[in-house]
């Protein structure tokens, strides 16, 4: 996509331990009419394809997320991130954050993921893929159906997008990074 690629190279920082940072238009500050054109891209690649629910995680992935869920006129579910107390049929899995090193729970109600499901998952990166195993251990234990999976960025210098396609899971991200090497930022 390349409007998305050339605002990656316009406005994107890159930082020590292959980060790339995008703080002024994705994870922190956003870009609603950037958001809406990363949307209608996931739109126009996940088509022809039944699709019934989104699901991210907080925080970062739920702007796209209800960006696609509007164009798509569906419902937008989060996973969070905290231990649920009051939440009703909670369905928890962990993910480990090699960036942050240590793990996490992430947990969403049988409320709102259910075997009708049909799940396309929007998040913003797709770096070793924890999160993304995260999200699909949820839609297993929930028995809804995996549709697909979108990223606005994925490192692909990391091992999530190989570990998800080869699970046969389509896969589509919107800017795939082939390299962080000596702060350059190069695209597939
Ligand atoms: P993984 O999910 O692909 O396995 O990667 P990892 O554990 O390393 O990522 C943990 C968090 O860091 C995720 O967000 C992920 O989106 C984010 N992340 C990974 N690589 C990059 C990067 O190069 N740049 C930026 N900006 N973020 C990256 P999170 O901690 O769950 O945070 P948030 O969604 O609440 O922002
Ligand atoms: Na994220
Ligand atoms: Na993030």
């Amino acid at each position: 996509m390349e409007i998305l690629k050339r605002r990656i190279l316009e406005d994107g920082a890159c930082f020590e331990g292959g980060i790339l940072k995008v703080d002024s238009f994705i994870n922190h500050q956003m870009d609603p009419q950037l958001m809406k054109s990363i949307a209608d891209e996931f739109v126009k690649r996940f088509s022809g394809i039944y699709i019934n629910k989104i699901m991210t995680i907080e925080a970062s992935g739920i702007a796209p997320a209800i960006m696609v869920g509007y164009q798509m006129q569906l419902p937008v579910v989060f996973a969070k991130k905290k231990e649920p107390k009051t939440m009703r049929h909670a369905l928890t899995s962990i993910v480990h954050s090699f960036t942050k090193d240590r793990d996490y729970p992430v947990s969403i109600s049988g409320e709102y993921l259910t075997p009708e499901d049909h799940v396309l998952c929007i998040d913003d990166f797709l770096a070793n893929g924890n999160a993304a195993l995260g999200m699909i251990d949820l839609i297993n234990q929930a028995g809804a159906t995996l549709a697909g999976m979108g990223f606005i960025i994925e490192k692909e210098f990391q091992n999530g997008g190989h570990i998800l396609r080869e699970k046969g899971i389509h896969v589509e991200s919107l800017a795939i990074i082939k390299s962080l090497d000596n702060c350059q930022i190069a695209f597939k």
